[in-house]
């Protein structure tokens, strides 16, 4: 098999209409907009109804990001959904989007890393195109955190939101790649600093596991938050090494929003400037695996990224996971 280049032919994004504002948390929890926006830089969040699940917002994401490339279903060769919060713990949600968008028969499964969701996935979905194994490949990050979360711990609930970012990754030249380098590590010693306890083969779900609200969220908020930093720079180092690049070389940055201090400490250490990086944290919250495509949906809408910037997109999360991708931007095609 010959190696040739992937590049990214459509993108798009999708949040839930309820929008949950700082404001709003304050009526229940004891909370206030100030510790929130001065802790996390959030200001409001984006939740899914009551009967929406992960992979409807994947499927309204994907059919924008398949629009944008000018293509249909069935022009893709397999379909990857990263999340962790899936429509059921088994079947993969990806076979639902796959059957939703119309394409049954095409292969589909999820990536289940956590917010390094999309990172794997890229690295993954890449290596799949850049091998000859597939043509084109529809990747989604979503994710609907909100129905995992324990809103009234003041701790988590005011982190997490709901939405899905999707690409399509396509085959080119080999001398158009866009795929640059990858690191992506993973340290699963101490699953415990942020997990979902309950629901899985360790501890499954029964009415204690209920009442003792271990079907939701719990973190060691400090202790991620000391991990990120250091391993999304490390990541980045790795990565541009790989690609034979250094940090001046990064055009435009594209972090997991989990923080905005954590975004902020590891821009300063990259010493990548402002203008350069995509924050949307004070709208969306933490998305986990959705939150780098959404946010590649939105430099690009905005005109940010142009054809031939290096771009970095680095995220971590629960395992503890950890990731970087170096990718060089190639403008989408103008679809009439
Ligand atoms: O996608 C990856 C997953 N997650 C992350 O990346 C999260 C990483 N961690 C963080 O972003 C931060 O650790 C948090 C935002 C979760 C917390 O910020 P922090 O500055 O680390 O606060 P803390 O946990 O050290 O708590 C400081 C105080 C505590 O009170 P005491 O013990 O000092 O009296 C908390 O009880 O703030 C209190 N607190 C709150 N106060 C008002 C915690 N949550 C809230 C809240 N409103 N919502």
């Amino acid at each position: 098999m010959q190696l040739r280049g992937v590049r990214i032919a459509g993108v798009a994004r999708h949040a839930p209409a309820r929008i949950v504002t700082n404001e709003d948390f304050e009526r229940w929890l004891d909370t206030s907009d100030e510790w929130i926006t001065t802790r996390t830089g959030m200001k409001r969040r984006h939740w899914a109804a009551d009967d929406e699940a992960t992979s409807d917002l994947a499927i309204v994401a994907a059919r924008g990001a398949l629009a944008r490339a000018g293509l249909r279903p069935d022009d893709i060769d397999c379909f990857v959904v990263a999340t962790a919060t899936p429509d059921y713990i088994f079947p993969a949600t990806a076979c639902i989007v796959a059957a939703k968008l119309g394409a049954v028969g095409k292969p589909a499964f999820d990536i289940s890393i956590a917010c390094s969701g999309f990172i794997y996935g890229l690295t993954v979905a890449s290596g799949l195109v850049r091998s000859g194994v597939y043509r084109r490949v529809l990747l989604v990050g979503a994710e609907t955190l909100s129905k995992i979360t324990n809103k009234d711990d003041r701790s988590t609930a005011i982190l997490f939101g709901d939405g899905a970012g999707a690409v399509v990754l396509e085959a080119c030249d080999a001398d158009a790649d866009s795929f640059l380098s990858a690191e992506l590590g993973a340290d699963g010693s101490s699953p415990e600093t942020l997990f979902q306890e309950a629901g899985g083969s360790r501890r499954p779900f029964d009415h204690a596991a209920v009442d003792a609200g271990l079907g939701y969220i719990q973190m060691e908020g400090r202790e991620v938050f000391k991990f990120a930093v250091t391993s999304m720079v490390a990541a980045t180092d790795v990565a541009l090494a790989k690609a034979e690049l250094t940090r001046h070389d990064i055009n435009f940055l594209i972090p997991h929003q989990a923080n905005r201090r954590i975004i902020d400490a590891a821009v300063r250490v990259l010493e990548v400037p402002p203008e350069k990086v995509l924050v949307n944290i004070q709208e969306y919250g933490n998305t986990s695996s959705a939150s780098i495509p959404m946010a590649l949906a939105e430099a690009v809408e905005a005109g940010r990224v142009q054809d031939g910037d290096v771009v970095l997109f680095v995220g971590f999360g629960a395992g503890l996971s950890w990731g970087a991708v170096v990718w060089r931007w190639s403008a989408l095609r103008s679809v009439a």
